[in-house]
């Protein structure tokens, strides 16, 4: 059973190319941003609990994180295998996720999406004027920039030691990033 994740900063594609690469590989994409933003719009207890963090920029408190994406990985349509955007963020969410994937009998492959800074920005400023996300703006965009240098960027150490990392430059078309992709999972 394989479990991919997409790392990477704002704007790196995640998204875009988890949607392409889950209906490539029939597995389900798990967009942690995604669930949160779903809750907030149903103004779930969960949704008051994470919208004022996801406006400004930072992270999701790791248990409550965990809590959601436990809940979600558990379901059958995940059994063989999933493909998750936006987690692990931080060392302890990529600790507890690693064990979880381990008690599935997953097999964890992490992506890094390289992506130059000024690409990001300009690719973030193109969607927010269609979006309508809350953080999609350059205030905002300056803060989850920064907390992704801080808190998710030492991810790909993390990852790297343990055999697991593959790179990819996503610095190109969503056609050639995704073929790229696909070459470097098989
Ligand atoms: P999340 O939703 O994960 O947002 P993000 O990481 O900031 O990333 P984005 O969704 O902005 O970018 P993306 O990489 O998906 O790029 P996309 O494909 O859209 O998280 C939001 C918030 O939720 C966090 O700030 C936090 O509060 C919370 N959260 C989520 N997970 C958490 C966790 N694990 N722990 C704690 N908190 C968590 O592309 C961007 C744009 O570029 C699009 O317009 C797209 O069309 C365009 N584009 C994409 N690829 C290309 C290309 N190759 N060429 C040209 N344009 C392209
Ligand atoms: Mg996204």
């Amino acid at each position: 059973m394989n479990v991919i994740v997409l790392l990477g900063p704002p704007g790196a594609g995640k998204g875009t190319q988890a949607k392409l690469l889950a209906k490539a590989l029939g597995i389900p994409h798990i967009s942690s941003g995604d669930l949160f933003r779903e809750a907030v719009a149903s103004g779930s207890a969960l949704g008051q609990q994470v919208k004022s963090l996801i406006d400004s920029g930072e992270l999701v408190p790791d248990n409550v994180l965990l809590d959601v994406v436990k809940n979600r990985i558990s379901q059958a349509d995940c059994k063989n295998g999933f493909l998750m955007d936006g987690t692990p963020r931080t060392i302890p969410q990529a600790e507890a996720f690693g064990d979880l994937v381990k008690r599935m009998d997953g097999q964890l492959k992490v992506v890094e999406l390289e992506v130059p800074e000024q690409l990001l920005i300009d690719r973030i400023k193109h969607r927010s004027t269609e979006s309508g996300r809350a953080d999609d703006n350059q205030e905002v965009l300056v803060n989850r920039l920064k907390v992704y240098w801080k808190q998710t960027a030492p991810l790909v150490d993390f990852y790297q030691k343990l055999g697991q990392l593959i790179k990819v430059d996503g610095d190109g078309t969503v056609e050639d990033v995704q073929k790229m992709l696909l070459s470097r999972l098989s």
